[in-house]
Protein backbone atom coordinates (compact mmCIF):
# COMPACT_ATOMS: atom_id res chain seq x y z
CA UNK A 1 0.00 0.00 0.00
CA UNK A 2 1.52 3.35 -0.64
CA UNK A 3 1.18 5.55 1.66
CA UNK A 4 4.58 6.53 2.12
CA UNK A 5 6.78 9.84 1.65
CA UNK A 6 6.44 11.17 -1.35
CA UNK A 7 4.53 14.26 -3.34
CA UNK A 8 0.74 14.17 -3.85
CA UNK A 9 1.19 13.30 -7.19
CA UNK A 10 3.89 10.28 -7.20
CA UNK A 11 1.42 8.13 -4.55
CA UNK A 12 -1.81 7.90 -6.72
CA UNK A 13 -2.16 4.41 -7.86
CA UNK A 14 -1.15 2.68 -4.83
CA UNK A 15 -1.69 -0.96 -4.59
CA UNK A 16 -1.68 -4.36 -3.02
CA UNK A 17 1.64 -4.16 -1.89
CA UNK A 18 2.15 -5.46 1.35
CA UNK A 19 -0.94 -7.96 1.01
CA UNK A 20 1.13 -10.74 -0.77
CA UNK A 21 3.72 -10.48 1.92
CA UNK A 22 1.64 -10.58 4.77
CA UNK A 23 -0.67 -13.53 3.38
CA UNK A 24 1.66 -15.88 1.38
CA UNK A 25 3.89 -15.77 4.66
CA UNK A 26 1.75 -15.80 7.68
CA UNK A 27 -1.19 -17.35 7.13
CA UNK A 28 0.97 -20.42 6.26
CA UNK A 29 2.93 -22.64 8.62
CA UNK A 30 5.55 -20.44 10.25
CA UNK A 31 7.05 -21.69 13.20
CA UNK A 32 8.58 -18.25 14.76
CA UNK A 33 12.47 -19.10 15.97
CA UNK A 34 13.30 -18.49 19.58
CA UNK A 35 16.55 -17.45 19.21
CA UNK A 36 16.74 -16.35 15.43
CA UNK A 37 20.07 -14.59 14.85
CA UNK A 38 19.43 -10.86 12.82
CA UNK A 39 20.99 -10.60 9.70
CA UNK A 40 23.39 -8.20 8.38
CA UNK A 41 20.98 -6.20 6.41
CA UNK A 42 18.48 -5.96 9.47
CA UNK A 43 18.10 -3.49 12.59
CA UNK A 44 15.56 -3.66 15.48
CA UNK A 45 13.78 -1.17 16.38
CA UNK A 46 12.29 -0.62 19.85
CA UNK A 47 8.48 -0.07 19.64
CA UNK A 48 8.88 1.53 23.48
CA UNK A 49 11.07 3.81 22.45
CA UNK A 50 8.21 5.10 19.78
CA UNK A 51 5.47 5.16 22.74
CA UNK A 52 6.76 8.29 24.17
CA UNK A 53 8.43 10.61 22.20
CA UNK A 54 10.05 14.11 23.25
CA UNK A 55 8.20 16.01 20.39
CA UNK A 56 5.26 15.12 18.91
CA UNK A 57 5.21 17.00 15.62
CA UNK A 58 2.64 19.07 14.34
CA UNK A 59 0.74 17.93 11.75
CA UNK A 60 2.11 20.58 9.53
CA UNK A 61 5.87 18.32 10.10
CA UNK A 62 4.63 14.92 10.90
CA UNK A 63 1.92 13.54 9.05
CA UNK A 64 0.81 11.02 6.20
CA UNK A 65 2.72 12.25 3.26
CA UNK A 66 6.00 12.09 6.44
CA UNK A 67 9.03 10.07 6.76
CA UNK A 68 8.85 9.16 10.31
CA UNK A 69 12.12 7.58 11.56
CA UNK A 70 12.17 6.41 15.32
CA UNK A 71 14.12 8.40 17.43
CA UNK A 72 18.08 8.07 17.38
CA UNK A 73 17.83 6.46 13.70
CA UNK A 74 19.06 8.59 10.74
CA UNK A 75 17.59 7.91 7.21
CA UNK A 76 21.14 6.77 6.53
CA UNK A 77 20.50 4.33 9.34
CA UNK A 78 17.31 3.47 7.94
CA UNK A 79 18.81 2.73 4.41
CA UNK A 80 21.78 1.05 5.74
CA UNK A 81 20.61 -1.79 7.35
CA UNK A 82 16.73 -1.78 5.12
CA UNK A 83 15.01 -4.52 7.09
CA UNK A 84 13.52 -3.20 9.94
CA UNK A 85 12.33 -5.60 12.84
CA UNK A 86 9.26 -4.60 15.11
CA UNK A 87 8.68 -8.15 16.40
CA UNK A 88 10.71 -11.32 16.73
CA UNK A 89 8.18 -12.87 14.16
CA UNK A 90 10.00 -10.87 11.44
CA UNK A 91 13.41 -12.74 11.84
CA UNK A 92 12.07 -16.27 10.99
CA UNK A 93 11.02 -14.38 8.23
CA UNK A 94 13.53 -13.06 6.67
CA UNK A 95 16.16 -15.60 7.12
CA UNK A 96 20.10 -15.03 8.19
CA UNK A 97 20.79 -13.92 4.93
CA UNK A 98 18.47 -11.77 3.35
CA UNK A 99 19.72 -9.05 1.16
CA UNK A 100 17.96 -5.65 -0.72
CA UNK A 101 19.58 -4.78 -4.36
CA UNK A 102 18.88 -1.69 -6.30
CA UNK A 103 18.61 -3.45 -9.79
CA UNK A 104 17.42 -0.65 -11.74
CA UNK A 105 16.63 3.33 -11.84
CA UNK A 106 15.38 6.20 -13.36
CA UNK A 107 15.76 9.93 -13.14
CA UNK A 108 12.26 11.07 -12.79
CA UNK A 109 10.16 9.08 -15.06
CA UNK A 110 7.83 6.35 -12.54
CA UNK A 111 8.47 3.23 -14.78
CA UNK A 112 8.65 1.21 -11.97
CA UNK A 113 5.06 1.48 -10.38
CA UNK A 114 2.67 -1.61 -10.01
CA UNK A 115 1.47 -4.43 -11.34
CA UNK A 116 4.47 -6.65 -10.47
CA UNK A 117 4.27 -9.98 -11.90
CA UNK A 118 6.44 -13.12 -12.06
CA UNK A 119 6.43 -15.09 -15.22
CA UNK A 120 8.01 -18.77 -14.54
CA UNK A 121 8.80 -20.07 -17.78
CA UNK A 122 11.14 -17.32 -18.80
CA UNK A 123 11.78 -16.36 -14.58
CA UNK A 124 10.84 -12.59 -16.10
CA UNK A 125 9.14 -10.17 -13.93
CA UNK A 126 6.49 -7.80 -15.83
CA UNK A 127 5.40 -4.65 -14.31
CA UNK A 128 4.10 -0.71 -15.34
CA UNK A 129 5.05 2.36 -15.70
CA UNK A 130 2.74 4.95 -13.99
CA UNK A 131 -0.18 5.74 -15.71
CA UNK A 132 -1.09 8.98 -14.13
CA UNK A 133 2.41 10.63 -12.99
CA UNK A 134 3.30 14.12 -14.30
CA UNK A 135 6.97 12.64 -14.79
CA UNK A 136 5.70 9.91 -16.83
CA UNK A 137 3.70 12.03 -19.37
CA UNK A 138 0.97 9.27 -19.03
CA UNK A 139 -2.84 9.14 -18.86
CA UNK A 140 -4.43 11.60 -21.04
CA UNK A 141 -1.71 12.20 -23.49
CA UNK A 142 -0.07 8.87 -23.68
CA UNK A 143 -0.53 5.58 -22.32
CA UNK A 144 1.92 3.67 -19.39
CA UNK A 145 3.74 0.81 -20.87
CA UNK A 146 4.40 -2.64 -19.63
CA UNK A 147 8.46 -3.78 -19.46
CA UNK A 148 10.08 -6.96 -17.85
CA UNK A 149 13.37 -7.80 -16.73
CA UNK A 150 15.03 -11.12 -16.26
CA UNK A 151 15.44 -12.40 -12.64
CA UNK A 152 18.76 -13.97 -13.52
CA UNK A 153 20.56 -10.74 -14.93
CA UNK A 154 18.55 -9.11 -10.83
CA UNK A 155 20.60 -11.83 -9.58
CA UNK A 156 24.13 -10.84 -11.27
CA UNK A 157 23.46 -7.45 -10.49
CA UNK A 158 22.73 -9.03 -6.30
CA UNK A 159 26.03 -10.64 -7.11
CA UNK A 160 28.26 -7.73 -7.36
CA UNK A 161 28.53 -9.05 -11.21
CA UNK A 162 26.77 -6.43 -13.07
CA UNK A 163 25.37 -2.94 -11.87
CA UNK A 164 22.15 -3.06 -13.71
CA UNK A 165 19.73 -4.92 -15.46
CA UNK A 166 18.33 -4.55 -18.71
CA UNK A 167 14.76 -3.28 -18.72
CA UNK A 168 12.84 -4.34 -21.51
CA UNK A 169 10.01 -2.66 -23.57
CA UNK A 170 7.00 -5.03 -23.83
CA UNK A 171 5.16 -4.27 -26.88
CA UNK A 172 1.59 -5.33 -26.02
CA UNK A 173 -0.98 -5.76 -29.38
CA UNK A 174 -3.39 -4.36 -29.32
CA UNK A 175 -1.74 -1.90 -27.08
CA UNK A 176 -3.09 -2.16 -23.17
CA UNK A 177 -4.35 1.26 -22.73
CA UNK A 178 -2.94 2.55 -19.23
CA UNK A 179 -2.23 -0.48 -17.69
CA UNK A 180 -2.24 -0.73 -13.74
CA UNK A 181 -2.50 -3.55 -11.82
CA UNK A 182 -1.93 -7.56 -13.03
CA UNK A 183 -1.77 -10.58 -12.19
CA UNK A 184 -0.95 -14.50 -13.40
CA UNK A 185 -4.19 -15.92 -14.93
CA UNK A 186 -4.15 -19.29 -16.17
CA UNK A 187 -0.45 -19.24 -18.28
CA UNK A 188 -1.14 -15.42 -19.24
CA UNK A 189 -1.16 -11.93 -17.39
CA UNK A 190 -4.62 -10.27 -17.13
CA UNK A 191 -4.16 -6.23 -16.62
CA UNK A 192 -6.46 -3.70 -15.74
CA UNK A 193 -6.27 -0.78 -17.88
CA UNK A 194 -7.41 3.10 -16.26
CA UNK A 195 -8.71 3.99 -20.01
CA UNK A 196 -7.76 6.74 -21.18
CA UNK A 197 -10.39 10.67 -21.92
CA UNK A 198 -13.75 10.03 -21.70
CA UNK A 199 -14.08 7.56 -25.14
CA UNK A 200 -11.24 4.92 -24.47
CA UNK A 201 -13.42 2.69 -21.50
CA UNK A 202 -11.32 0.99 -18.55
CA UNK A 203 -10.90 -2.82 -19.41
CA UNK A 204 -9.27 -6.26 -18.47
CA UNK A 205 -6.47 -7.14 -20.80
CA UNK A 206 -5.18 -10.45 -21.12
CA UNK A 207 -1.92 -10.78 -22.82
CA UNK A 208 0.24 -13.42 -23.75
CA UNK A 209 3.72 -13.10 -21.20
CA UNK A 210 5.82 -14.50 -24.79
CA UNK A 211 6.14 -12.55 -28.13
CA UNK A 212 4.16 -11.21 -30.06
CA UNK A 213 2.43 -10.10 -26.70
CA UNK A 214 -1.12 -10.40 -28.30
CA UNK A 215 -3.91 -9.15 -25.99
CA UNK A 216 -7.50 -9.56 -26.18
CA UNK A 217 -9.96 -7.13 -24.24
CA UNK A 218 -11.84 -9.52 -21.53
CA UNK A 219 -14.25 -6.69 -20.39
CA UNK A 220 -14.73 -3.25 -20.70
CA UNK A 221 -17.92 -2.19 -19.25
CA UNK A 222 -20.84 -2.41 -16.75
CA UNK A 223 -24.15 -3.23 -18.53
CA UNK A 224 -23.00 -0.53 -21.30
CA UNK A 225 -21.62 2.07 -18.72
CA UNK A 226 -18.24 2.68 -18.38
CA UNK A 227 -15.77 2.10 -15.01
CA UNK A 228 -13.92 5.05 -13.84
CA UNK A 229 -10.20 3.03 -13.87
CA UNK A 230 -9.46 -0.41 -12.85
CA UNK A 231 -6.82 -0.29 -10.52
CA UNK A 232 -5.87 -4.19 -9.05
CA UNK A 233 -7.06 -7.19 -10.13
CA UNK A 234 -6.61 -11.02 -7.87
CA UNK A 235 -7.35 -14.24 -8.56
CA UNK A 236 -9.53 -16.31 -5.80
CA UNK A 237 -7.90 -20.00 -5.80
CA UNK A 238 -12.03 -21.58 -4.74
CA UNK A 239 -12.92 -19.43 -7.48
CA UNK A 240 -9.85 -20.03 -10.07
CA UNK A 241 -11.78 -18.83 -13.35
CA UNK A 242 -13.04 -15.60 -11.94
CA UNK A 243 -11.37 -12.12 -12.04
CA UNK A 244 -11.88 -9.60 -8.92
CA UNK A 245 -11.06 -6.47 -9.46
CA UNK A 246 -11.18 -3.01 -7.97
CA UNK A 247 -12.51 0.16 -10.15
CA UNK A 248 -10.80 3.36 -8.50
CA UNK A 249 -10.56 7.08 -9.11
CA UNK A 250 -7.30 7.56 -10.08
CA UNK A 251 -8.07 8.25 -13.65
CA UNK A 252 -10.55 11.61 -12.47
CA UNK A 253 -7.86 12.44 -9.74
CA UNK A 254 -4.86 12.55 -12.40
CA UNK A 255 -7.26 14.25 -14.90
CA UNK A 256 -7.35 11.67 -17.19
CA UNK A 257 -10.87 10.05 -16.55
CA UNK A 258 -14.44 11.30 -16.22
CA UNK A 259 -15.72 11.55 -12.52
CA UNK A 260 -17.98 9.08 -10.93
CA UNK A 261 -20.96 11.87 -10.91
CA UNK A 262 -21.06 10.52 -14.99
CA UNK A 263 -19.79 7.18 -14.35
CA UNK A 264 -20.31 4.55 -11.76
CA UNK A 265 -19.32 4.55 -7.92
CA UNK A 266 -15.83 3.14 -6.87
CA UNK A 267 -16.88 -0.38 -6.56
CA UNK A 268 -14.97 -4.00 -6.71
CA UNK A 269 -15.99 -6.70 -8.83
CA UNK A 270 -15.92 -10.18 -10.05
CA UNK A 271 -15.85 -11.31 -13.87
CA UNK A 272 -16.38 -14.78 -15.07
CA UNK A 273 -15.08 -14.71 -18.58
CA UNK A 274 -16.79 -18.44 -19.08
CA UNK A 275 -20.51 -16.61 -18.58
CA UNK A 276 -19.23 -12.97 -19.48
CA UNK A 277 -21.25 -12.41 -16.22
CA UNK A 278 -20.04 -8.93 -13.96
CA UNK A 279 -21.45 -8.14 -10.50
CA UNK A 280 -20.63 -6.11 -7.62
CA UNK A 281 -18.67 -8.07 -4.69
CA UNK A 282 -17.95 -4.68 -2.14
CA UNK A 283 -19.15 -1.16 -3.01
CA UNK A 284 -18.57 0.64 1.37
CA UNK A 285 -15.24 1.26 -0.28
CA UNK A 286 -13.94 5.33 -0.87
CA UNK A 287 -11.11 4.33 -3.07
CA UNK A 288 -10.56 0.84 -3.66
CA UNK A 289 -7.15 -0.11 -4.92
CA UNK A 290 -5.52 -2.93 -3.43
CA UNK A 291 -7.05 -6.58 -3.44
CA UNK A 292 -5.88 -10.61 -2.77
CA UNK A 293 -7.12 -13.03 -0.84
CA UNK A 294 -5.93 -15.48 1.98
CA UNK A 295 -4.03 -18.64 0.72
CA UNK A 296 -7.18 -20.53 1.14
CA UNK A 297 -9.52 -18.12 -0.62
CA UNK A 298 -11.98 -17.94 1.85
CA UNK A 299 -10.70 -14.06 2.65
CA UNK A 300 -10.21 -11.36 0.76
CA UNK A 301 -8.25 -8.27 1.38
CA UNK A 302 -8.57 -4.80 -0.06
CA UNK A 303 -7.04 -1.70 0.92
CA UNK A 304 -9.03 1.46 0.69
CA UNK A 305 -6.26 4.46 -0.11
CA UNK A 306 -9.42 7.14 0.00
CA UNK A 307 -6.63 9.54 1.59
CA UNK A 308 -4.65 9.99 -1.65
CA UNK A 309 -6.70 12.38 -4.44
CA UNK A 310 -3.64 12.24 -6.56
CA UNK A 311 -3.49 15.67 -8.15
CA UNK A 312 -5.77 16.88 -5.38
CA UNK A 313 -3.66 16.03 -2.71
CA UNK A 314 -4.04 14.09 0.82
CA UNK A 315 -6.85 14.59 3.06
CA UNK A 316 -5.59 12.55 6.37
CA UNK A 317 -9.31 11.63 7.66
CA UNK A 318 -9.46 9.59 5.04
CA UNK A 319 -9.04 5.69 4.86
CA UNK A 320 -5.35 4.51 4.85
CA UNK A 321 -6.56 1.15 5.17
CA UNK A 322 -6.73 -2.66 4.57
CA UNK A 323 -10.33 -4.28 5.13
CA UNK A 324 -11.05 -7.77 5.19
CA UNK A 325 -13.86 -9.65 4.18
CA UNK A 326 -15.35 -13.12 4.24
CA UNK A 327 -15.92 -14.72 0.88
CA UNK A 328 -19.22 -16.28 0.91
CA UNK A 329 -20.11 -19.67 -1.15
CA UNK A 330 -20.97 -17.44 -3.88
CA UNK A 331 -17.79 -15.56 -4.12
CA UNK A 332 -19.85 -12.19 -2.44
CA UNK A 333 -17.20 -10.25 0.22
CA UNK A 334 -18.89 -9.99 3.49
CA UNK A 335 -18.58 -8.93 6.77
CA UNK A 336 -16.20 -6.14 6.71
CA UNK A 337 -13.30 -5.69 9.19
CA UNK A 338 -10.74 -3.44 9.55
CA UNK A 339 -7.48 -5.37 9.17
CA UNK A 340 -4.90 -2.55 9.87
CA UNK A 341 -4.54 1.07 9.25
CA UNK A 342 -1.01 1.94 7.57
CA UNK A 343 2.25 4.08 8.72
CA UNK A 344 3.61 5.83 5.82
CA UNK A 345 5.89 3.07 5.59
CA UNK A 346 5.91 0.17 3.89
CA UNK A 347 4.59 -2.78 6.41
CA UNK A 348 4.61 -6.17 7.15
CA UNK A 349 1.72 -7.23 9.11
CA UNK A 350 0.58 -10.46 10.57
CA UNK A 351 -2.98 -12.01 10.57
CA UNK A 352 -4.60 -10.25 14.10
CA UNK A 353 -3.13 -6.70 12.52
CA UNK A 354 0.07 -7.12 14.60
CA UNK A 355 3.41 -4.96 12.80
CA UNK A 356 6.02 -7.69 12.22
CA UNK A 357 8.51 -5.32 10.23
CA UNK A 358 9.08 -3.24 7.38
CA UNK A 359 11.45 -2.58 4.56
CA UNK A 360 12.97 0.72 4.00
CA UNK A 361 13.22 1.91 0.56
CA UNK A 362 13.51 5.67 1.82
CA UNK A 363 10.62 6.26 -1.00
CA UNK A 364 7.78 5.91 -2.18
CA UNK A 365 6.76 2.13 -3.01
CA UNK A 366 3.52 0.90 -5.14
CA UNK A 367 3.94 -2.62 -5.83
CA UNK A 368 5.86 -6.09 -4.87
CA UNK A 369 5.82 -9.44 -5.48
CA UNK A 370 7.07 -12.81 -4.41
CA UNK A 371 9.05 -14.40 -7.17
CA UNK A 372 10.05 -17.49 -6.38
CA UNK A 373 13.48 -19.13 -4.28
CA UNK A 374 13.26 -16.39 -1.28
CA UNK A 375 13.61 -13.74 -3.85
CA UNK A 376 11.25 -10.38 -4.08
CA UNK A 377 10.54 -7.60 -6.73
CA UNK A 378 9.95 -4.15 -5.00
CA UNK A 379 8.35 -1.31 -7.44
CA UNK A 380 9.42 1.71 -6.26
CA UNK A 381 8.69 4.38 -9.13
CA UNK A 382 11.54 5.32 -10.02
CA UNK A 383 13.84 2.59 -8.85
CA UNK A 384 13.57 -1.19 -9.08
CA UNK A 385 14.67 -3.56 -6.04
CA UNK A 386 15.71 -7.01 -5.94
CA UNK A 387 15.70 -8.98 -2.63
CA UNK A 388 16.77 -11.98 -2.27
CA UNK A 389 17.97 -15.02 0.77
CA UNK A 390 14.45 -14.39 2.04
CA UNK A 391 13.95 -17.02 4.36
CA UNK A 392 10.30 -18.31 4.42
CA UNK A 393 9.40 -19.07 1.10
CA UNK A 394 6.74 -16.48 0.13
CA UNK A 395 3.66 -17.59 -1.26
CA UNK A 396 1.24 -15.28 -3.05
CA UNK A 397 -1.72 -16.90 -3.59
CA UNK A 398 -2.35 -15.10 -6.77
CA UNK A 399 0.15 -16.38 -8.79
CA UNK A 400 -1.45 -19.55 -10.82
CA UNK A 401 0.77 -19.40 -13.68
C1 LIG B 1 17.56 -19.43 22.93
O1 LIG B 1 18.49 -18.81 23.79
C2 LIG B 1 18.31 -19.18 25.16
C3 LIG B 1 19.31 -18.41 25.99
O2 LIG B 1 19.76 -17.28 25.31
C4 LIG B 1 18.53 -20.69 25.30
O3 LIG B 1 18.28 -21.05 26.63
C5 LIG B 1 17.57 -21.42 24.38
O4 LIG B 1 17.84 -22.81 24.42
C6 LIG B 1 17.69 -20.95 22.95
N1 LIG B 1 16.67 -21.55 22.14
C7 LIG B 1 16.91 -22.08 20.95
C8 LIG B 1 15.73 -22.67 20.23
O5 LIG B 1 18.01 -22.10 20.44
C1 LIG C 1 3.25 17.16 5.91
O1 LIG C 1 4.58 17.16 6.35
C2 LIG C 1 5.53 17.60 5.39
C3 LIG C 1 6.90 17.53 6.04
O2 LIG C 1 7.19 16.21 6.36
C4 LIG C 1 5.24 19.01 4.97
O3 LIG C 1 6.14 19.39 3.95
C5 LIG C 1 3.82 19.11 4.47
O4 LIG C 1 3.51 20.42 4.17
C6 LIG C 1 2.86 18.57 5.54
N1 LIG C 1 1.52 18.55 4.99
C7 LIG C 1 0.57 19.28 5.52
C8 LIG C 1 -0.78 19.16 4.88
O5 LIG C 1 0.74 20.02 6.45
C1 LIG D 1 24.19 -14.81 1.19
O1 LIG D 1 23.73 -14.01 0.11
C2 LIG D 1 24.73 -13.68 -0.82
C3 LIG D 1 24.15 -12.71 -1.81
O2 LIG D 1 23.04 -13.26 -2.44
C4 LIG D 1 25.24 -14.96 -1.46
O3 LIG D 1 26.27 -14.66 -2.36
C5 LIG D 1 25.77 -15.90 -0.38
O4 LIG D 1 26.11 -17.13 -0.98
C6 LIG D 1 24.72 -16.14 0.68
N1 LIG D 1 25.31 -16.87 1.78
C7 LIG D 1 24.74 -17.91 2.34
C8 LIG D 1 25.45 -18.52 3.50
O5 LIG D 1 23.66 -18.36 1.94
C1 LIG E 1 -0.35 16.59 -22.13
O1 LIG E 1 0.06 17.36 -23.23
C2 LIG E 1 -0.20 18.75 -23.08
C3 LIG E 1 0.13 19.44 -24.39
O2 LIG E 1 1.38 19.00 -24.85
C4 LIG E 1 0.62 19.28 -21.91
O3 LIG E 1 0.34 20.65 -21.71
C5 LIG E 1 0.23 18.51 -20.66
O4 LIG E 1 1.05 18.90 -19.58
C6 LIG E 1 0.40 17.03 -20.90
N1 LIG E 1 -0.10 16.31 -19.76
C7 LIG E 1 0.61 15.39 -19.13
C8 LIG E 1 -0.03 14.73 -17.97
O5 LIG E 1 1.73 15.08 -19.47
C1 LIG F 1 25.18 -7.83 -17.47
O1 LIG F 1 24.63 -6.70 -18.14
C2 LIG F 1 24.75 -6.78 -19.56
C3 LIG F 1 24.31 -5.44 -20.14
O2 LIG F 1 23.10 -5.04 -19.58
C4 LIG F 1 23.94 -7.93 -20.07
O3 LIG F 1 24.04 -8.02 -21.48
C5 LIG F 1 24.47 -9.21 -19.45
O4 LIG F 1 23.68 -10.30 -19.84
C6 LIG F 1 24.48 -9.10 -17.92
N1 LIG F 1 25.14 -10.26 -17.37
C7 LIG F 1 24.56 -11.07 -16.49
C8 LIG F 1 25.39 -12.21 -15.98
O5 LIG F 1 23.44 -10.87 -16.06
C1 LIG G 1 -2.25 -15.07 -28.36
O1 LIG G 1 -2.22 -15.80 -29.56
C2 LIG G 1 -2.18 -17.21 -29.38
C3 LIG G 1 -2.01 -17.83 -30.76
O2 LIG G 1 -3.00 -17.39 -31.62
C4 LIG G 1 -3.47 -17.64 -28.71
O3 LIG G 1 -3.43 -19.02 -28.46
C5 LIG G 1 -3.59 -16.93 -27.37
O4 LIG G 1 -4.83 -17.24 -26.78
C6 LIG G 1 -3.51 -15.43 -27.59
N1 LIG G 1 -3.49 -14.80 -26.28
C7 LIG G 1 -4.19 -13.71 -26.03
C8 LIG G 1 -4.12 -13.20 -24.65
O5 LIG G 1 -4.81 -13.10 -26.88
C1 LIG H 1 -11.63 15.54 3.70
O1 LIG H 1 -12.52 14.47 3.85
C2 LIG H 1 -13.57 14.74 4.74
C3 LIG H 1 -14.33 13.45 4.94
O2 LIG H 1 -14.83 13.02 3.72
C4 LIG H 1 -14.42 15.86 4.20
O3 LIG H 1 -15.45 16.16 5.13
C5 LIG H 1 -13.56 17.08 3.99
O4 LIG H 1 -14.31 18.07 3.34
C6 LIG H 1 -12.35 16.75 3.14
N1 LIG H 1 -11.47 17.88 3.14
C7 LIG H 1 -10.96 18.37 2.04
C8 LIG H 1 -10.05 19.53 2.20
O5 LIG H 1 -11.19 17.89 0.94
C1 LIG I 1 -16.46 -14.30 8.86
O1 LIG I 1 -15.27 -13.90 9.46
C2 LIG I 1 -15.30 -13.82 10.85
C3 LIG I 1 -13.97 -13.30 11.30
O2 LIG I 1 -13.67 -12.17 10.61
C4 LIG I 1 -15.64 -15.15 11.45
O3 LIG I 1 -15.71 -15.03 12.84
C5 LIG I 1 -16.96 -15.63 10.89
O4 LIG I 1 -17.24 -16.92 11.35
C6 LIG I 1 -16.94 -15.61 9.39
N1 LIG I 1 -18.27 -15.91 8.90
C7 LIG I 1 -18.52 -16.79 7.97
C8 LIG I 1 -19.95 -16.91 7.56
O5 LIG I 1 -17.67 -17.47 7.47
Amino acid sequence: MDVSPGSATTQNHTAAMLLPLLFGSLLGEVAFAQNASLPDSAQVIDQKSLAVLETVDPPSVQNLSSVFLPPGITSQDASSKPFHVYDEAFLELLGSNVSLTLIASSAKDPLFHEAVVWYPPTDEVFFVQNAGAKDAGTGLNKSSIIQKISLAQAEAVAQGLNSSVDVIVVNSTPTVINPNGATNYQGQIVYTGEGQGDDIAPALFLMNPLEPYNTTQLVNNYYGRQLNSLNDVAINPLFPNAIYFTDSLYGALQDFRPWPTTTIPPMVYRFDPSTGAIRVVAADLNKPNGLTFSPDGSVAYVTDTGALEGFYGVNASLPATIYSYNVTAAGNFANRQTFAYVSPWRACIEPDGVLLGKIWVGSTVANFRFTGKGRMVIAAETKLYYVNGWGVEGGDPQDQY
